[in-house]
Parts: C-alpha cells; sequence; structure tokens
C-alpha cells in the first residue's frame, strides 16, 4: 500500500467505525457482529499507531473509556443463572405436579404463584445492606456489570432497611412499565426517530446504555422475586414477605400479583385470571411461575443443567396471525439435518416483522398439509423463531401446488435418509459442502474455538479455493499462498495465524464443544470433560458409563458412541492432538494451580490476545479474586488495549501496580 492507499483505508475505517457506533449506541441496531467490530477497530488500532501522521482526535480508536468494544466488565455469577422450563398447557401443569410429587412422594407439597415478567433479569448484590453490584444474566455464568444504570432505578434500594442479611443476593426483573414505554415512543416519532418494538426490548437496550443519566430518564422499573442467603426463611413466600421489609419492591399478595396454591385447579384459575386481567396491568407479562414453596423441598428437587426441577413457567398463548405461504426452501445444518424454512409474505407479529417461519421435518409439513399460495396462521412467543399453527384451507385455490418434502440434499443432491425414528430428515454425505463448512463455522465460532478472523465468507471462500475440506486443514492453511490473492493483507494473514495459535490454549471443555457431536452442547461438553478428564476416557466410555454422568442422557450417550465410531473422527483428533489443542483437562481447571496471587484483588480491563474469560480463570486459579471496579483495596490492575484513561487515570492515582498482559503471564510464571 502506498501513503494515499494507507490514508484511504484509514479514513474509510474510521467512517465505518463511527457509522456502526451511532447505530449500535443511539440506534440499538447492530450492522456488523462484535467479533467484526473489534477486528476493526483493531485494524484501525495497529494503522494509527503506524501512520500516526493519519491518526484524529476524534477517531474512534480515541473514544474515551475505550470500552466501546467491551463495554462493561464481565463479571461470574456466584451461583448460574437459571432459566425456567417451560408448559403451555394444563397437561403440562398435571405433569409438572406429577414430577415433583413423585420426587417427594410422602411430602405435602405448596406452590407459590408469581407473574412472568417480561422484562431483563438482573442480579443485585448487597454487602452489610449496600448495594455493590448488579449483573445482566448474559450467559447465566457471567453476566454484564450494570451498577451504575441499575443505581438509577428508584425501586430498588441503595441501603436496606430492617434486619437484613450480612450477604443478600437477590434477583429480579428489570422492566418499563407501559405508561413510560409509551411516552419515550411518541418522544422518539416526534423526533422522527425509530421507535422500540416491545417495552423489554427497550428495559434490555436501556440497561446497556453507556450514559446513566440517559438510563435515568427512561424510569425503568424492578420485581424481585429470588432471595439468595443464608437462613432469612423455610419458604420462598416467607423470603419474599421479608425481601419486602428490606426496601425491596416484590409481587404483592394484595394485588394478587403472587398467590400460594395446594392443587391444580387453584393454579389453573390464577392462570386464567392473569391471562384476562393482564391486559389491564401496567407492565407486560408473558406467564405465570409456579414455583415449590418449601426450600427444604426444594432442594431435594434440585435442578437440571439449566433449570430447577423445582420450578417452571407457565407460559400465555402466543400471539397468531395469519400470512401467505410464498415458498419453502430447506436448509442444511452441520451435522446434515435437513430443516425446512417456510417463506412468508412479510407481517408485523409481537412487535417484528415475521418473514420466515420453521417448519421443523417433512411430518409437520405432511401433517398441515401446506400448498404454495396457503393463508397459514403464524405464531410468535417472546424471542421463539415463529412457527407456523394452521392453515385455512377454506382460501386454498383449486390449483395449488402440494408442498413435497425434497428427497436430495439441495447442495450435494445425495439422497435423504431418516436415522432411526427420528423425525428429521439427514444428508449423510459426508463430504457434503455445506456440512463441512457449517462444521468449521461452528469449530470456529466464539463460544467454540473463538478463532478470529475466520467469518463465514472467509471460511466460504477457503473451501472454494481448496484450501480446507475438513477442521484440520484450517491449520494448515497455504498462508504463503493467501497472501498473494487480493484482500488479504500481511497484517490481516498474520492475524489468522495468531488466532489459530491461540486457539491451541482453548480449555478441552471448549475443544470438545467444538468438534460439534450431535447434543453435545456447552453444558454436556463441559459435564463430559469434567467428568472423563481427557478425550480417550470419553473415546473409550461405554454407553453406560456416559448415561452415569449428571445429566447425560440416552440420547447424548448415544451421539457421543456414535461420534467415536467413526474413523474419521478418531483421525481428525488424533491431528488435532497433535498439533497441540487441549484434549485434556487442565489443572488449573481443576484446582488451584499456584498461589501466586493469594490474596490478590485483580481488575481485568480492556482488550487482550488471551480471552478474558481465561484470564479471569486464571486469576481464580493462582489464588486472585476478580474484580469489577478499580478501587483502593485493589492489587493490580491488568490492563490491555484500549483500556479507559479515566480507569487508568484512576489506577494510577491510587498507585495500583499495573500490568501488562506479558507481565500477568510472567507473575503466574506460566506461557501463553
Ligand atoms: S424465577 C431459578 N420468577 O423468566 C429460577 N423468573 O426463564 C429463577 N422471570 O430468567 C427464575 N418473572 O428473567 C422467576 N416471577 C419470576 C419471573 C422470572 C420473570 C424470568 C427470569 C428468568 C426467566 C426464566
Amino acid at each position: 500500500m502506498n501513503t494515499t492507499d494507507i490514508k484511504n483505508r484509514i479514513l474509510q475505517l474510521q467512517a465505518d467505525l463511527h457509522k456502526y457506533n451511532y447505530h449500535y449506541y443511539v440506534k440499538h441496531e447492530s450492522l456488523v457482529s462484535d467479533a467484526v467490530f473489534d477486528d476493526l477497530l483493531r485494524q484501525l488500532q495497529d494503522l494509527e499507531n503506524e501512520y500516526p501522521e493519519f491518526a484524529d482526535e476524534n477517531s474512534p480508536t480515541k473514544r474515551v473509556g475505550g470500552d466501546l468494544t467491551k463495554k462493561f466488565e464481565v463479571v461470574k455469577h456466584q451461583k448460574p443463572m437459571l432459566s425456567l422450563s417451560n408448559v403451555y398447557s394444563e397437561g403440562e401443569i398435571a405433569d409438572f405436579l406429577e414430577r415433583t410429587q413423585k420426587l417427594l412422594p410422602d411430602e405435602t407439597l405448596q406452590y407459590a404463584l408469581e407473574l412472568k415478567y417480561d422484562g431483563v433479569a438482573i442480579s443485585l448484590l448487597y454487602e452489610q445492606g449496600k448495594l455493590k453490584r448488579a449483573l445482566t444474566r448474559g450467559d447465566g455464568n457471567q453476566g454484564e456489570d450494570v451498577t451504575a444504570n441499575v443505581k438509577t432505578i428508584a425501586s430498588i434500594p441503595l441501603q436496606l432497611q430492617g434486619d437484613f442479611p450480612d450477604a443478600l443476593e437477590i434477583r429480579g426483573e428489570v422492566f418499563l412499565p407501559r405508561k413510560n414505554f409509551e411516552r419515550l415512543n411518541q418522544e422518539r416519532l416526534a423526533k422522527g426517530e425509530e421507535p422500540f418494538a416491545n417495552p423489554r426490548n427497550c428495559a434490555s437496550g436501556t440497561l446497556k446504555q453507556q450514559d446513566s443519566r440517559v438510563v435515568a430518564t427512561r424510569s425503568l422499573d424492578c420485581f424481585l422475586y429470588h432471595v439468595l442467603a443464608e437462613n432469612t426463611a423455610n419458604t420462598h413466600l416467607q423470603n419474599i414477605a421479608k425481601a419486602e421489609q428490606w426496601g425491596f419492591k416484590v409481587p404483592t399478595l394484595q394485588k394478587q400479583y403472587i398467590a400460594c396454591a395446594q392443587n391444580i385447579s387453584d393454579i389453573i384459575s390464577f392462570i386464567n385470571y392473569w391471562d384476562k386481567e393482564r391486559q389491564n396491568l401496567p407492565f407486560d407479562i408473558d406467564g405465570v411461575v409456579l414455583k415449590v414453596n418449601s426450600f427444604a423441598q426444594q432442594e431435594e428437587l434440585g435442578f437440571t443443567a439449566k433449570s430447577p426441577r423445582w420450578a417452571v413457567a407457565y407460559k400465555f398463548k402466543a400471539e397468531t396471525l395469519s400470512t401467505i405461504l410464498e415458498d419453502v426452501s430447506y436448509q442444511v445444518g452441520r451435522t446434515g439435518a435437513i430443516t425446512p424454512v417456510a417463506h412468508l409474505k412479510p407481517v408485523l407479529l409481537a412487535g417484528t416483522v415475521v418473514k420466515r417461519a420453521s417448519l421443523h421435518n417433512a411430518d409437520q409439513i405432511e401433517k398441515l398439509d401446506l400448498h404454495l399460495g396457503d393463508t397459514v396462521y403464524v405464531e410468535k412467543g417472546g424471542e421463539i423463531i415463529p412457527k407456523i399453527v394452521g392453515v385455512d384451507t377454506s382460501l386454498r385455490l383449486a390449483e395449488a401446488k402440494k408442498i413435497d418434502f425434497i428427497t436430495h440434499c439441495p447442495d450435494c443432491q445425495t439422497l435423504l435418509m431418516r436415522k432411526n425414528d427420528e423425525a428429521q430428515h439427514y444428508c449423510f454425505n459426508n463430504n457434503c459442502p455445506t456440512q463441512i463448512k457449517g462444521k468449521m463455522e461452528h469449530f470456529v465460532s466464539r463460544k467454540a474455538m473463538n478463532i478470529e478472523g475466520f467469518g463465514t465468507e472467509t471460511i466460504a471462500f477457503f473451501y472454494e479455493q481448496g484450501f480446507v475440506k475438513n477442521i484440520m486443514d484450517l491449520y494448515h492453511l497455504p498462508f504463503e499462498k493467501i497472501l498473494t490473492l487480493e484482500g488479504f493483507k500481511a497484517k490481516s494473514v498474520q492475524n489468522l495465524q495468531t488466532a489459530l495459535e491461540i486457539s491451541k490454549t482453548v480449555p478441552f471443555e471448549r475443544v470438545l464443544f467444538a468438534l460439534g457431536i450431535r447434543y453435545v452442547g456447552e453444558t454436556v461438553a463441559k459435564k463430559l470433560a469434567k467428568h472423563f478428564q481427557n478425550i480417550a476416557n470419553i473415546a473409550q466410555a461405554t454407553y453406560e458409563e456416559l448415561l452415569q454422568v449428571d445429566e447425560i442422557g440416552d440420547k447424548i450417550a448415544q451421539s457421543v458412541k456414535e461420534y467415536f465410531a467413526e474413523a474419521e473422527n478418531k483421525i481428525l483428533i488424533a491431528q488435532l492432538q497433535e498439533l497441540g489443542l487441549q484434549f485434556a483437562m487442565q489443572a488449573q481447571e481443576n484446582a488451584h494451580i499456584s498461589e501466586a496471587l493469594k490474596g490478590k484483588s485483580i481488575v481485568v480491563s480492556g482488550v487482550f490476545n488471551t480471552p478474558r474469560t481465561e484470564l479471569q480463570a486464571l486469576i481464580e486459579a493462582h489464588g486472585g479474586k476478580n474484580v469489577s471496579a478499580i478501587s483502593a483495596k485493589t492489587d493490580f490492575v491488568l490492563a490491555g488495549e484500549n483500556m479507559g484513561p479515566a480507569k487508568l487515570k484512576k489506577a494510577e492515582d491510587l498507585k495500583i501496580t499495573i500490568l501488562s498482559e506479558e507481565d500477568f503471564f510472567a507473575l503466574i510464571q506460566q506461557k501463553h
């Protein structure tokens, strides 16, 4: 690149990033993924460092805070924030009651009934009665620290009253009352701005606002529904009453927001009452939550990997509308599963424009007896992908063509077949290009190996060029050749190489997830890794041994056995192992490795080569403590690129030792 090219590239990057920022912060729309944004920002930072003559004081790299990309500190929850399993009918409620009674056959069960608030989950941590930290749910294991924003919510006490426990975590739902939502949207429309789709989206966008003054103007509200503290009470309802005394806004008996039920008919009448009455509430609800009231019984019932066994959410029937079925296309998943997708005449449903709906499988199409041009009923509840729930056959034209499920893979034309008694059709061709690309995309994805720079298009391009035919090939890319291709600059190629190198440190459980074994999602991968410790043990495990792992059932055990029975998979694993990927749990993942950071409080801030979650895990593994905000009690600040100048100054003022990534690894005497 000559200097004019460089200057133009810098200007272009600055303009693009300004645009993305504007859309993200002001309009709550992401034009690009976080990974792409981070990558572009890094490219710009590199170019500006190298050519300071083209830097600009208003460049997106100079924004105060540097928290542009990593906006809020990510903090681990003390206990995971689980979700609830959903039920949709009286029959399913009866099943739930039967299930719990069967597990506790000799006991009388009482159920606390609550509204299911349609907002954003929040966890509040109080120490000695003072609000210390507010975290979003995040991925359930770790959330974002939104304390400053939460402090603007008038109904959340900053100081507790009465006889509160010294350590208290309380969870609830932040929501935007309907009146405030309507007022806000009117103001936005008057200013020519895009209105928010619904109060939930607005509440969630507001909680993640950078400027807490803006949050304050939105008048968010909050109901608290889950107390995590020791020895405060024996039942959930007692705890809620306690929470009210401590100063929290809790659902009240007086307004019948909460009730205690002994049997299914009490439960059904509560549900029916609120299904009708909900339109008169000042806030949105999307169902009713049933919780076993006694803590002793809750403890006996325990949890599955994702939700408590002692509670379920009954969801009100979703909104339904009719529209026209224009076409059906077929997607090939990375496992070869074929998913039919309905293309619909766009309709506005529950606040969003719906153009597509999943049809699940051939049986579903058959059951609905779908014809092209049919008037179909589409249903959507919450974030769930809309589905077609019925057809108005009276409106069908005589010449309408019946939809016949495809017989061959839309990509590689292999004859499709079903597996055992599954409803899904599969393309069983291991060389099917869409599957191969899909497997690679999954492998590099953020929650798997997190190999940056390999987007869908890059993978497709490498595949078309014949560079990659399987996951292994990613580690043998012909970089010299790639450098000669248009669109690949030295820096970006180097970034790809670095990203691949870094992936060799990704812990075993994520490597296991990245392999893409059917039904082995993140949680299952963690359980398997922890239980069996290394890949050889998993590969050799018998079906029965697999079933012994907590939460692993028949389907998963079967799928794991099938995966390791394939020679191709065994070869892939051997090759990846050879390359140095992690196929065994590291000592640090199991226990403390050292006491190098014993008693040290460390704030991690900025952007690093090593994923932040790994740095935080290492801090813990070496006896240190992750803290979110810099204070006089902080021992070290682990500072990455783009750490905000305000934070840096605070750390300097307090004379806190600032560590670079290099310093940190030197301190714990570990290579990275
Ligand atoms: S209890 C371990 N109670 O629904 C149980 N959740 O999928 C914790 N929600 O993430 C949840 N109203 O954000 C509970 N009265 C209520 C609720 C409620 C709304 C949300 C919550 C949770 C999701 C469950």
